[in-house]
């Protein structure tokens, strides 16, 4: 299993690089940057969707499932890009979107069946992105189905015929050279048949949810019980690829799920933020149910390095260290922050913050493009890559070192009785201690140091320095 300790780096394509000069980043793009990649220590890219779409969600809306939209090149491109990763020995992941097409989709008007219609709207659901899950067509004047935004409605999963266009899907991308894929919004394949309403949430959803959606408790709008019908289908079509789920789910709900894909996102682990205990408890509780990867940031939510702030080190450490696959989302590995997005936004759902084009050298374009990039760059004087390949003290130093730590950590993990404020795990012949408090904490280094989250943190043997960490090779101690 190439991807047990993985590191899978995260491509979001319309940022990364742009080839053309038209302000967006494209699969030519992708391939003249996989220096980067190689030399970060990543086994695999996943890239989000570049298919062809109209951009309501910025690729998430599918308009069709074997090809690339013009914007991010051609076919060939993907083959070449496919190639040139596969020589460098980088797996290729694909995002894909089964929960719903674009409404320009051609089926949306020739397979009214493979969609979810009524004459009214049938229950209470509410759409992630807001408003009423049922949208009336101007066309049909009835009403469709609708998770995500409008313009992404919902397929029917329950009819065969569907299960049967997403398994030829998948499989033309095997056909390409693609090892795995990552799967989008998998909770929401199979809802309840009856379309009965969600009763009012009685207690907080265990990660974070917009507001209105949050009033509600999911239980028939999404993961409904036979979902393994479901990811049977697509388990059946892909042998054994790679199949990673994104299932916005607290742990304890997973099962379904880890049982017939390979990888399931650990979004709780993710939304602990600096909290120790909260990081404990979760990462506990997802190396407890297996097949968890961890997620620094992504597409959709706030970066690693805002997120952690001035603990921003030491979770490196400690993310990079956790045993199962790590995902690294672009830019995370300079510490890229927040960006302000645009005004007026791009994306309806407030994202724009998160998605700004890579920042390859201090220009500024940040080396992007070219062109006018089609969302502006988040100061690249600031934070780059060609700055910080330099500096062997700057973050992109210190994830080459984690990645490089990380291929001969041991696999059994131990999470270790430590003061407050502080993480500390040992793996193998690896001591990992993190300490997200503002004060030194008493800790006794066993061993020899073998990475400090910057030059003299670790210098003390007997203490965890505050907002910082260390990483000791404890087969090395001696007595
Ligand atoms: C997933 C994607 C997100 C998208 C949504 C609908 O959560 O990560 O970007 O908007 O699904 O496809
Ligand atoms: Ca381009």
């Amino acid at each position: 299993m190439w991807w047990r300790d993985a590191v899978i780096y995260q491509i979001y394509p319309r940022s990364f690089q742009d080839s053309n000069g038209d302000g967006i980043g494209d699969l030519p793009g992708i391939l003249s940057r996989l220096d980067h990649i190689e030399r970060l220590g990543a086994s695999a890219i996943w890239l989000s969707p570049f298919y062809p779409s109209p951009n309501a969600d910025f690729g998430y809306d599918v308009a069709g499932y074997t090809a690339v939209d013009p914007d991010y090149g051609t076919l060939e491109d993907f083959d070449r890009l496919v190639a040139a990763a596969h020589e460098r020995g980088l797996h290729v992941i694909v995002d894909f979107v089964p929960c719903h097409t674009s409404i320009e989709h051609p089926w949306f008007r020739e397979r009214p069946d493979f969609y979810v219609w009524r004459d009214a709207p049938a229950n209470n659901w509410v759409a992630r992105f807001g408003g009423p899950a049922w949208a009336r067509d101007p066309v049909t004047e009835r009403y469709y189905l609708h998770s995500f935004f409008p313009e992404q409605p919902d397929l029917n999963w329950r009819n065969p015929d569907v299960r049967a266009e997403m398994q030829s899907a998948l499989r033309f991308w095997l056909e390409r050279g693609v090892d795995g894929f990552r799967l989008d919004a998998i909770t929401r394949l199979f809802k309840d048949p009856e379309l009965r309403d969600d009763p009012a949430a009685s207690e907080p959803f265990a990660l974070p949810l917009p507001e209105e959606y949050g009033r509600l408790s999911h239980v028939n709008s999404a993961n409904a019980p036979d979902i393994g019908v479901a990811l049977r289908a697509i388990r059946e079509a892909v042998g054994d690829a790679l199949l990673i789920g994104e299932a916005y789910l607290p742990t304890v709900q997973l099962r379904p799920y880890t049982e017939i894909l390979d990888v399931v996102f650990a979004f709780e682990a993710m939304n602990a933020g600096p909290d120790a205990d909260r990081l404990k408890t979760t990462v506990a509780a997802a190396i407890e149910a297996g097949k968890l990867g961890w997620v620094l940031s992504n597409h959709d939510f706030a970066r690693f390095a805002t997120r952690f702030g001035e603990n921003f080190r030491a979770a490196c450490v400690l993310f990079l260290s956790l045993p199962g696959p790590v995902f690294v989302y672009q830019g995370d590995e300079l510490g890229t922050p927040d960006g302000p997005g645009v005004d007026p936004p791009l994306d309806r759902h407030q994202r724009d913050r998160f998605r700004h084009p890579m920042q390859w050298n201090g220009s500024s374009t940040g080396g992007f493009t070219t062109g006018t990039p089609w969302l502006p760059p988040n100061e690249p004087q600031q934070c780059n890559v060609a700055d910080q390949e330099k500096d062997e003290d700057s973050v992109l130093g210190l994830f080459r070192r984690l990645i490089r730590l990380r291929r001969d950590i041991g696999s059994e993990t131990r999470l270790l009785d430590s003061p407050p404020g502080t993480v500390v795990l040992e793996r193998g012949g690896q001591l990992v201690a993190v300490n997200f408090g503002n004060a030194s904490a008493p800790f006794a280094r066993r061993g020899e140091l073998a990475l400090e989250t910057r030059r003299g943190d670790g210098a003390d043997p007997e203490t965890i320095p505050a907002h910082a960490a260390w990483i000791a090779r404890a087969d090395h101690a001696r007595g």
